[in-house]
């Protein structure tokens, strides 16, 4: 017993160091800024590390930060909240969906025929984004009269930025918690849900890898994965990370066609630039096509030819070189610098 205690200690002291480390680098990446810049009432970093964890936390989910978090998951507010403060908070936040949201058990099987259709981003390949009479059940006469049937919250987020996507009877959307959902279309009730590794911005694609096999859901993340779920069942069919750079991220929908997934790739790298310690630019955007039945690349094209290379070393770079010092902080003495002009393209 007091081995599985010290082992229990070591795992919970290892967790709140990675997200300690964690709510670092979100800090410097989301807030440090204004905090660290002087920027005009922001509170500085030793006022901040006087407040109490839960305050900055609310700050961040109800208070004046909350525009500044609002693209940060539940956990990752809590690590900033936690890192700024230097405290720990009280209680997990609660992500998980009450089993009353859950479908009764009776209703979860998928028809691909049934219900509307308004599947990925655009509808059709051409992206019309337009749904005819039909299809919706009703004329353009009877949209004023819509009434709301249903509505879902994501446990734990603030915002919401994925289209949802409309296939056999059922919602299928990503969250910003990186939680992929499908619900019931008429009752709005959970069918299945997948915690995916970061948030899901772009709308899912739903479709039939080949004759005869079955629907999946396809869905990308704000890290670079693309992810196939049976549509069924939500079970993990393939995950694939499109790219290995750190800030790589899908924006965009995923496409379908003929087995294949078509799938741009972008990064967040203008963020990263924004800061005088970042050597930037190493990314390139891309359209990535997977082989739907295992997500296994097939091709990649750049949307440029030239592959990123150190092109010049700005005036941050030459007085970092000269500031160093021991004991002295490298970013306090650079976070005024201006950013690296932009290299002739
Ligand atoms: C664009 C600049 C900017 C960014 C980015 C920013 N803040 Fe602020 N922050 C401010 C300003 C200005 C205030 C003072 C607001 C006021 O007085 O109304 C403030 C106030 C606060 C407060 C005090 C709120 C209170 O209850 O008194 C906290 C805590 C805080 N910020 C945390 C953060 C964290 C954590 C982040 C990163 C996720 C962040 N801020 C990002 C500018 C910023």
């Amino acid at each position: 017993m007091p081995r599985l205690f010290v082992r229990a200690a070591l795992l919970f002291a290892l967790v709140r160091l990675l997200s300690a480390a964690d709510g670092a680098a979100l800090y410097k990446e989301n807030c440090a800024a204004c905090h660290d810049g002087g920027a005009d009432r922001a509170p500085n970093r030793e006022a901040l590390r006087g407040m109490p964890a839960q305050r900055v936390l609310d700050a961040l989910e109800s208070g004046a930060m909350v525009t500044m978090a609002s693209r940060r998951t539940a956990q990752e507010r809590r690590a900033i909240a936690e890192y700024v403060s230097g405290k720990a908070l009280g209680e997990d936040v609660q992500t998980t969906p009450p089993a009353t949201a859950m479908c009764p058990a009776n209703t979860t099987a998928f028809s691909s025929t049934e219900g509307g259709l308004w599947n990925g981003w655009g509808v059709t390949l051409s992206n019309t984004r337009f749904q005819d009479a039909a299809a919706a059940g009703f004329g353009a006469g009877q949209v004023p009269r819509l009434k709301l049937k249903w509505a879902f919250g994501f446990p734990g987020d603030l915002s919401a930025n994925a289209q949802p996507v409309i296939a056999g009877g059922r919602v299928f959307v990503g969250s910003d918690g990186g939680v992929i959902y499908s619900l019931s279309a008429s009752t709005g009730c959970i069918h299945w849900y997948y915690r995916g590794a970061s948030t899901v911005r772009a709308a899912m694609t739903v479709a039939r890898i080949e004759a005869g096999s079955g629907y999946a859901a396809f869905a990308g993340d704000r890290t670079g994965n693309v992810y196939a779920l049976d549509a069924a069942t939500g079970k993990l069919l393939w995950k694939t990370k499109v790219d290995s750079f750190p800030l790589a991220r899908v924006t965009g929908s995923p496409q379908f066609l003929n087995g294949r997934l078509y799938v741009p790739v972008a990064s967040g790298e203008e963020g990263a630039g924004s800061s005088a310690d970042y050597e930037c630019c190493k990314f390139r955007g891309s359209l990535v096509a997977l082989d739907a039945a295992n997500g296994k690349q097939i091709w990649k094209t750049y949307t440029i030819d030239e592959e990123p290379h150190p092109t010049k070393k700005n005036t941050a770079y030459e007085r970092r070189r000269v500031l160093v010092r021991p004991g002295k902080s490298v970013r306090s003495k650079t976070a005024n610098e201006p950013n690296a002009p932009k290299s002739p393209t």
